[in-house]
């Protein structure tokens, strides 16, 4: 390796699911820029681009040193020339043209704006932008019917879009337990999602619930959100029957049939507590005192003969996920979702009862939770 220049070349595997990647690294400069640009792609519904944005961040993430050089990125996996001429912007300027015109423009904002209403996607969004809306009082004003979700999202818009703690996650895992123990003795509850992965706050909190005994958990949801409506806990949900079946269950796909509940928590707060977010300043202003925030949690049922799968499945990072599907279809020529492990070449289902078995059908070294932040 001495073709004349002093800088180090690492190798690194392919696959983001091949990788360790932590919470914390070296290169947050690049790797927000580069997730910006995929944001602003997923916003434009250019679904290609977004996943080339964050392939290219994911590298970064795993970088095991502060870039200074572009070309200690030699042998580096998924960089391509767009990815390439803004990190080089970045090195030479400190930071990228194309990066700050997004982020400061128009459209940009107002997509984020309007989808972090909940129950607002792209594709509604764009609509919206298209016929001027770029706000709150303007969706108001245009008198657009909306979903009951989307109802919710603007009633709530503060509270949602103010992250939630792992404390707060934990005070609804209590709420959580209660609930599903009250209905369905000796279930188990287990915390999914970014806290799974020790995220210190997140946009919701998720949980998965199973029952060793297959079969008592069917039903489950309309139980446990009929115990939390009656203690006023819920400000709304919307509940989802399983839709799942061998023949049905299409292989390799992103949304799962897992009976569930989106749903927004109607979360008590400790008195004497620090205000959170503008509704609260605005209350504590009229001299209210606000006694609960808004929090999203989703719930999921699974049959425990599918937990190892659908834990794998909702722990995420997104880009985790999609990244071992990726390496199961391609690599091992099986097809992997939340539900199942399917080995095209046996034409067989492999079963697993939990994660480090499904990483040893996919020949893979096991990765933590921890290190799934890709
Ligand atoms: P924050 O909530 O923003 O902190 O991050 P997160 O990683 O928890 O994201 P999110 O709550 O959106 O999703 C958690 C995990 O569940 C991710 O790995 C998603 O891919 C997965 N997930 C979310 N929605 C679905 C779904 O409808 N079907 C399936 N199969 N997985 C989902
Ligand atoms: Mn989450
Ligand atoms: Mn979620």
């Amino acid at each position: 390796a001495s073709s004349g220049d002093e800088t180090a070349t690492f190798s690194m595997p392919i696959y983001a699911c091949q990788r360790r990647t932590t919470l914390d690294h070296r290169n947050a400069v690049f790797t927000e820029a580069l997730s910006l640009l995929a944001e602003n792609a997923e916003l434009s519904q250019d679904e290609g681009r977004a996943v080339a944005f964050r392939r290219a961040a994911a590298t970064l993430k795993a970088f095991p040193e502060p870039l200074t050089d572009a070309r200690q990125l030699r042998g580096c996996p998924c960089l391509g020339q767009h990815s390439l001429s803004v990190i080089q912007d970045i090195l030479e300027n400190g930071s990228s043209r194309e990066v700050e015109a997004t982020r400061r423009s128009e459209r940009f904002k107002a997509m984020k704006l309007l989808t972090a209403i909940f129950g607002v996607g792209a594709k509604t969004a764009a609509q919206w932008f298209q016929e001027g809306i770029r706000n709150l009082p303007q969706l108001h004003q245009s008198g657009r019917v909306l979903t009951r979700a989307q109802q919710a999202g603007v009633a709530h818009y503060d509270d949602l879009t103010q992250s939630v703690t792992r404390a707060e996650a934990d005070t609804i895992g209590q709420i959580v337990e209660e609930a599903v123990g009250a209905k369905l003795p000796s279930a188990r509850v287990t915390l999914v999602g970014g806290f799974r992965r020790g995220k210190l706050s997140g946009h919701d909190v998720d949980f998965l619930i199973t029952h060793p005994e297959e079969g008592r958990e069917e039903g489950l949801i309309p139980k446990v959100v009929a115990h939390l409506e009656a203690r006023d806990f819920l400000l709304y949900h919307k509940n989802n029957r399983n839709s799942y079946t061998e023949a049905s269950g299409t292989p390799a796909s992103t949304m799962d049939h897992f009976e569930r509940c989106f749903s927004i928590f109607k979360l008590p707060m400790p008195e004497g507590g620090e205000p959170h977010s503008r509704q609260d300043d605005v209350a504590l202003r009229r001299g209210e005192c606000r006694r609960w925030r808004a929090v999203r949690v989703d719930l999921v049922v699974c049959p425990f003969s599918q937990f190892a799968f659908a834990l794998l499945g909702w722990t995420g990072s997104k880009l985790f996920e999609r990244e071992l599907r990726r390496w199961a279809t391609q690599q091992k020529n099986m097809s992997l979702s939340s539900h199942a492990l399917y080995d095209n070449k046996q034409r067989k289902y492999l079963k697993a009862a939990t994660e480090e078995e499904i990483f040893a059908h996919l020949s893979l070294e096991y990765i933590p939770p921890s290190e799934r932040n890709a």
